[in-house]
């Protein structure tokens, strides 16, 4: 018996959309903001106890988040995490952004498996993160040349 392509893949999207939500799995798929980018105002790189890390670039102009991208090393529901929590980065001011929880990060995903909620801890907290180094990076221009070498742990 031969399986088309296109069937194969509506089998696997069935059975994910068994643990995860439509908006996890097109995140997850699909990622939005994925990539570096080049000249950023705020960057983090923060490592999971799992091990996965997930990195963050911001472009932001009168404290206003006009840009986020992020890459990660992790799974899906990371990827997921690091897609929803660029997307809703967007267009706030920094104050709002460093609001944003793990718990606002699995709301907007439509919830994850109990063993998969860390995913959006590591995305909320690279977002503050990278919020931290633009604010560093404003008050204190020089640390830009540490950049390269900022990774934290959670
Ligand atoms: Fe560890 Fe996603 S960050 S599995």
């Amino acid at each position: 018996m031969t399986i088309k392509f296109n069937e194969l893949q509506e089998y696997i999207k069935n059975r994910m959309r068994e643990v995860y939500s439509e908006t996890v799995i097109e995140h997850a798929t699909n990622p939005k903001n994925f990539g570096n980018m080049e000249d950023a105002d705020g960057f983090a790189s923060m490592t999971s106890s799992c091990g996965d890390t997930m990195e963050i670039w911001l472009k932001i102009k009168n404290d206003i988040i006009i840009g986020a991208t992020f890459m990660t090393d992790g799974c899906g529901t990371t990827i997921a995490s690091g897609s929803m929590v660029t997307e809703i980065s967007k267009g706030k001011n920094i104050k709002e952004v460093l609001k944003i929880s793990q718990q606002d990060v699995l709301d907007a995903l439509g919830g994850l498996p109990e063993d998969s909620q860390h995913c959006a801890l590591l995305a909320a907290n690279t977002l503050k993160e990278a919020i931290s180094e633009y604010m560093a990076v404003k008050r204190d221009p020089w640390k830009m040349a540490y950049r390269k070498y900022f990774r934290s742990r959670i």
